[in-house]
């Protein structure tokens, strides 16, 4: 028979081990950039409006350290235009495609 002592610390250990994997599995999804040559002509677009266009008051850091779906990029996107983004109506559609299409890790 295996003796508790050795027992409580097993269990002890794999409860950790399953602590962490949930941990790591729950963690903040980030999103993938694209290099400019991964990107079809209409996304690079989107990318260089948002390089262009959204850089003037933060960085592109502050954007990318949001993940989204289209909504919540539409909701971003025009709350910036109401403070001052230069963008039409067919950039904001181009700039929308674009963060709506990054991949996340
Ligand atoms: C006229 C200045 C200006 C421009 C241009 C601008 N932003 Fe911002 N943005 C701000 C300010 C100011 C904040 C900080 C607001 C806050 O922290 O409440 C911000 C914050 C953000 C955030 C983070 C919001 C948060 O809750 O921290 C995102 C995402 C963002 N901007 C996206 C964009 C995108 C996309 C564009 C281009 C379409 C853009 N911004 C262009 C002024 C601007």
């Amino acid at each position: 028979m295996i003796k508790k002592s050795v027992f409580i610390p097993i269990i002890a250990f794999s409860l950790f081990i399953s602590l962490l994997i949930i941990g790591c599995a729950s963690e903040k999804p980030k999103l993938i950039i694209p290099n400019d040559s991964e990107l079809s002509p209409e996304l690079l677009e989107g990318k260089k409006l948002v390089e262009e266009r959204c850089t003037v008051c933060h960085s592109t850091d502050k954007i990318y350290s949001e993940v989204e779906d289209r909504a919540g990029w539409e909701k971003y996107v025009d709350n910036m235009i109401k403070r001052g983004a230069k963008l039409n109506t067919e950039e904001r559609g181009k700039v929308l495609d674009y963060l709506t299409s990054l991949k996340r890790i």
